[in-house]
């Protein structure tokens, strides 16, 4: 066997076998398969398409090609929770601490922001001294211990899908339903946790731009799971708007902060609950939704969620003062409103070019390797559904670079679409598969 067999056979439409898969992603991740043949094949299975069969295939591959870890020693039912990725999702943030709360163990590696995405880990850094790397001893220790932590990626959990995610970026290939598939689903099931809750973002700020797409991806990550012996729910949400008000590292943690206090933007709150009883579901600690929505928000409401939160940064060597006094983060050097020029509804607001622009502004990363700036981002005043008046601030612009925000004044405008009319408010759950 030959990778340039592998390349060619791909590359005229023909179906790989278990064996002809397993040797590309052992081989690469050996660094034996370049990475301009690894570009090869994977342009031809973007333009080709795999079957059913190479995609469950290639996600054991993936998941096999570094360590699987073994959490049964945390005696309980873990559940990890995925997002395909989207814009101001601080979802895990909020979501994860208050299912701790509940006594549910949390064991939930994240990952970093890339193109116009965010990642939690990358928001959870904004907090000083907050740590995100550590053995796996320690962490599984860390859960039995408080029951949660979340840390990132290490090095050695399901490499392949590391190198092949940043070369997927790098020729424009990220958006594929195979490859975005067996990249969540093999990182997953090489984390360990017996049952999975993934939330397929739909819209402009996603990689699946319709319903139809995103019900195809969850059959498929659905039935991988299932081969796997991962039972797997898939909650589809709305990424046509970024999620609640924030968007940047900084900024998403303090609303993140306000929401475990009890202040929840109404998309935040829909998203949490439909995920957060399915993961509660899946642990085995109550099979009613209803009942356990209102868990969740009982524990919002007695502030057991929040404690749960400031244990976890405490745990993980964050300086909780910041999460007591949000004021202490520090800010921008300009802080610039952008004003509506007409009156009238908000019938669009476009969550990939604010994404975008958020990148530009310095939160996020064009490249793996770039840097990125914690204290910039955009604050939406005014979201899908609302009513604004002409000279109302739409959004703040949190910049350091002073020309990066003058510029990202007429950028945010053209992703705002005001109507006359009034519009409805968009749905934030769109189905569970
Ligand atoms: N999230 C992932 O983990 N992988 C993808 O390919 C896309 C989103």
């Amino acid at each position: 066997m030959n990778i340039q067999e592998i390349i060619a056979k791909k590359r005229d439409k023909q179906e790989l076998t278990k064996e002809e898969i397993e040797y590309f992603v052992q081989e690469y991740v050996q660094e034996n398969v370049t990475d301009y043949q690894a570009a090869a094949l994977i342009m031809a299975i973007y333009l080709n398409g795999m079957t059913k069969e190479e995609t469950t295939n290639l996600t054991l591959s993936m998941a096999n090609s570094g360590e699987v870890l073994d959490l049964s020693s945390i005696g309980k039912t873990v559940v990890d929770k995925h997002s395909t990725g989207g814009v101001g999702d601080k979802i895990t943030i909020i979501l994860m601490p208050i299912i701790a709360s509940l006594g549910i163990p949390v064991a939930k590696m994240s990952g970093r922001g890339l193109g116009f995405t965010g990642g939690t880990i990358d928001k959870l850094e904004s907090i000083p001294g907050y740590n995100t790397q550590m053995e796996m001893s320690k962490f599984i220790e860390n859960v039995k211990k408080i029951g949660i932590s979340i840390i990132g990626q290490t090095a050695n959990l399901a490499p392949a899908d590391k190198k092949l995610y940043a070369l997927r970026d790098s020729i424009s290939c990220v958006d594929n339903q195979a490859l975005i598939a067996s990249s969540v689903m093999s990182k997953k099931i090489a984390a360990g946790a017996e049952k999975i809750v993934l939330d397929v973002t739909v819209g402009s700020g996603a990689f699946m731009q319709t319903k139809e797409e995103a019900i195809e991806i969850s059959k498929m990550m659905k039935n991988i799971g299932n081969l796997a012996n991962r039972e797997t729910v898939c909650v589809l949400t709305n990424m046509n708007e970024p999620v609640g008000k924030a968007v940047g590292n900084t900024l998403e943690i303090k609303e993140a902060i306000e929401c475990l206090k009890g202040n929840i933007p109404e998309d935040i709150k829909q998203i949490i609950l439909e995920l957060g009883s399915q993961i509660i579901k899946l642990a085995g600690e109550g099979d009613n939704l209803e009942e356990n929505k209102n868990k969740i928000l009982e524990n919002i409401k007695n502030k057991k969620a929040y404690r749960k939160f400031l244990e976890l940064v405490e745990n993980q060597n964050g300086d909780i003062s910041y999460i007591e006094n949000p004021e202490k983060f520090q800010k921008a050097k300009h802080i610039i409103p952008v004003y509506a020029e007409k009156t009238g509804y908000i019938e669009k607001l476009d969550a990939r070019k604010i994404g975008v622009i958020s990148v530009h502004l310095g939160a996020g990363r064009i490249k793996k390797e770039d840097g990125i700036e914690h204290s910039v981002g955009i604050l939406l005043e005014k979201k899908i559904g609302g009513k604004v008046q002409k000279g109302e601030i739409l959004a703040y612009i949190h910049a350091n670079d002073e020309e990066k925000g003058k510029t990202a004044i007429e950028d945010i405008k053209t992703a705002y679409k005001i109507v006359e009319n009034q519009v409805k408010e968009e749905k934030y759950i769109l189905g569970i598969i």
